[in-house]
Parts: C-alpha cells; structure tokens; sequence
C-alpha cells in the first residue's frame, strides 16, 4: 500500500532493502539487499528512503539510522487522504487512503495515519506514532512518542496519551492515558501496565 502511495504522489521506487534478501511475493520492486545495507545505498546516492514498518520502535531505530546516514525521509500522503492546509506533517510520515488530518493538527516524525483514521483540529502526535485504520482521535487529542492507537478505537477531545502507550482496538479513551501501558474497552481501562506480552 506504500508503494502505491508513493507512486501516487510521484515518486519512482527503485527498490527495497529488507531483513530477508529473497523477492517478496508481490512486491513490484526488486529488494535491492538487506536492511544492513542501508548507511552503505545512502552513501551510494539512494537519500530518499520511506521506512515502512508498522513496529513503532523498529521504524523509529531505521528513521534515525537514515538520518544519521545523511539521508532523507520520504514523507507520503495519499491523493485520497483529506490533509488540512494548517496541518503539519513530520518526516517519513504517511497518510493512508481516507485519512483525515484537520486544521492545526501535527504530527511528528514518522507517524502513521492509517486508512480511514481520523486526527480532528489540534491533535498533537509524537514521533512514531501509529493511528490504526479507522481509529478516531477527537480534537486536541496528544499522542506521546511511539503510542498505537488501535484499529477502530475512539479517542474523546482533549485526551493525553502517554509514550509507548497501546490504545486496545475498539477502545474508547475517556480520560488520560499514562506512560507505558495499555487500555481498552469501553470506557477505557488499564489492562496491563505495560506494552510487552500479558
Ligand atoms: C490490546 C492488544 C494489544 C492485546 O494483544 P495481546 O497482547 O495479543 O493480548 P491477547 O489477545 O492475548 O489478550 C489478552 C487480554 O486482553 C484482552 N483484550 C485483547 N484485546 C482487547 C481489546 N481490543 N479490547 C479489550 N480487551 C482486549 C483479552 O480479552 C485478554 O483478556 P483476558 O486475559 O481477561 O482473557 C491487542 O488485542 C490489540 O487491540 N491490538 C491493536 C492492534 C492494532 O490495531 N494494530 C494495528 C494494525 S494496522
């Protein structure tokens, strides 16, 4: 879906590197090689690099690596995504089709806006953020780095979510969330303190 994005909004993909070398059934591009070769293509000229993996940490470890390698993030929004004029997106970010960003809101680096995810007036998400499809975030809402909002959970105004939180898919976030834990249901509830395996 990536690639469709970014060949949507213009650019040319030469190819992927990824953990396995072997071609991924599918994938119109080639994998160029291994994700361990990433610092060496940069070096070689190929700066524009669109991480894509859904893991909040391991996308965030590969965006700093890019950097540091000198190299540019990619940032890609879909021609069917709604993003408003005030919003501001972060690097390496991605809006997927139907996505809806509203006015004053803004992302950081590395934030994904899943498919039919909503992000109402003023919402503030940290770096490595993922909003799941459908998922609906209100106004005002702040999402602390590396936080996943889960598929189809609602998000009331206001709401402050803590870093590397989980937000259960199909919750409904009433009140603050802290750091670190994860909550679901409806309302919302603390159902282990901790993001690992339960
Ligand atoms: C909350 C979540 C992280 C837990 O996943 P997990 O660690 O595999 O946990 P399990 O499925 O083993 O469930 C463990 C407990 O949490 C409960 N639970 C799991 N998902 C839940 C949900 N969405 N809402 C409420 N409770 C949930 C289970 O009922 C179970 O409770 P029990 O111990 O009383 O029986 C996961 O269910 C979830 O919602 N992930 C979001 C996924 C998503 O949106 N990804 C984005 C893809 S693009």
């Amino acid at each position: 879906m990536c690639l469709e994005i970014l060949e949507g909004s213009g650019w040319v993909v030469s190819g992927c590197l990824s953990s396995d070398a072997s071609a991924i059934p599918g994938l119109p591009v080639p994998v160029l090689g291994l994700d361990s070769e990433l610092e060496d293509r940069i070096s070689g000229g190929a700066a524009d690099v669109f991480v894509a993996i859904g893991d909040n940490t391991v996308r965030m470890e590969i965006g700093r690596r890019v950097l540091a390698a000198g190299g540019r993030l990619v940032t890609a929004v879909s021609p069917h995504a709604v993003v408003s004029a005030s919003a501001v997106l972060g690097a390496g970010s991605v809006v997927m089709p139907g996505a809806v960003i509203n006015a004053g809101s803004v992302l950081g680096m590395l934030v994904i806006v899943n498919t039919n995810a909503t992000v109402d007036h003023d919402s503030l998400l940290e770096d490595g953020t993922h909003v799941a499809p459908g998922a609906c975030l209100a106004g005002g809402v702040h999402a602390g780095a590396g936080t996943l909002i889960g598929i189809g959970a609602n998000v009331l105004p206001g709401t402050q979510i803590g870093e590397r939180s989980i937000v259960a898919a199909g919750a409904v976030v009433t009140g603050n969330v802290d750091v670190g834990v994860t909550v679901g249901g409806v309302p919302a509830r603390v159902i282990r303190s901790g993001t690992g395996p339960l």
